[in-house]
């Protein structure tokens, strides 16, 4: 039996992730930083005869939370890092806050050095990291977090030479219909109807097109210091 430490999983692609690995009867640690957020998920994900559950409240983007949550753990198989918050991130950069630009680097770029940091010596099989889409087709509107989403690739590339054999690799999404969109304030609904008719698979993604993502990077020995993208033919449309 092995385990998993999901930050971000209480919802969306972390959440799919921690059903997947449960149901298989492994044990997972779900971190987020809303408490009431990570009681949900619990109640949704326990069940008999499944891996067992634990949450543990951090924000990615405190080091004392980062560290905290890795002197509670003596040994983990695997990490996966799905935890961003993108509210009031898209938009034109004059109009984006300097201060909400910071905050999204923190949590996702240094929040994603500050799990290798933390957890170097108690991870043994391999951290894998989220990206996106927006990293290599920029649409005017989502700078920073191309940017931050950008240099998780040169991140990953790092780590997997200076933890190996731990293994290192990054997710990088498409569009996938998870409650990040509800922060946005769009509308979803023809958003992702547009878009699936442009893209090669005709369809955006879901939750569990990126657990299974995951799963294949953590479980082949031999990805590390890898992009897989799973965006439905996105950067090439
Ligand atoms: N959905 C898409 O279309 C899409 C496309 C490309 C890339 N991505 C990327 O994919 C990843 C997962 O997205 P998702 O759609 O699954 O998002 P989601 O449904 O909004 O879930 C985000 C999770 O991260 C946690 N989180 C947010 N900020 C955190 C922090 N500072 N510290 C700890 N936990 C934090 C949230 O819980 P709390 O709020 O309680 O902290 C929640 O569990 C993100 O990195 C996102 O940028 C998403």
């Amino acid at each position: 039996m092995t385990d998993t430490i999901i930050i971000g999983g209480s919802s969306g692609m972390g959440l799919a992730l921690a059903r997947t690995l449960l149901a298989e009867g492994t044990d997972v640690t779900i971190v987020g930083r809303s408490a009431d957020r990570l009681a949900t998920a619990r109640a949704e994900l326990e069940r008999p005869g499944r891996g067992r559950v634990r949450t543990i409240a951090a924000d990615l983007g405190r080091e004392e939370d980062v560290a905290e949550l890795f002197a509670r753990v003596e040994r983990v198989d695997h990490v996966a890092v799905t935890a961003a918050d993108a509210t009031g991130v898209y938009g034109r950069t004059a109009d984006v806050a300097t201060a909400t630009a910071r905050a999204l680097v923190d949590t996702k770029l240094i929040g994603a050095w500050l799990v290798a940091k933390h957890a170097a010596g108690r991870v043994t099989g391999s951290i894998t990291y989220t990206s996106g889409i927006n990293a290599y087709r920029p649409n005017g509107a989502n700078t920073i977090m191309a940017a931050a989403n950008g240099a998780l690739a040169s991140l990953a590339y790092g780590l997997a030479v200076e933890l190996a054999p731990v293994r290192v690799n990054v997710i990088s999404p498409g569009w996938v219909d998870t409650p990040l969109w509800d922060q946005l304030g769009m509308d979803k609904k023809s958003a992702f109807a547009e878009l699936a008719a442009r893209l090669p698979a005709r369809r955006v993604g879901t939750p569990d097109d990126i657990a299974q993502a995951f799963l294949s990077v953590m479980r082949n020995g031999f990805i590390t210091g890898t992009v897989l993208h799973v965006d439905g033919g996105h950067r090439v449309t």
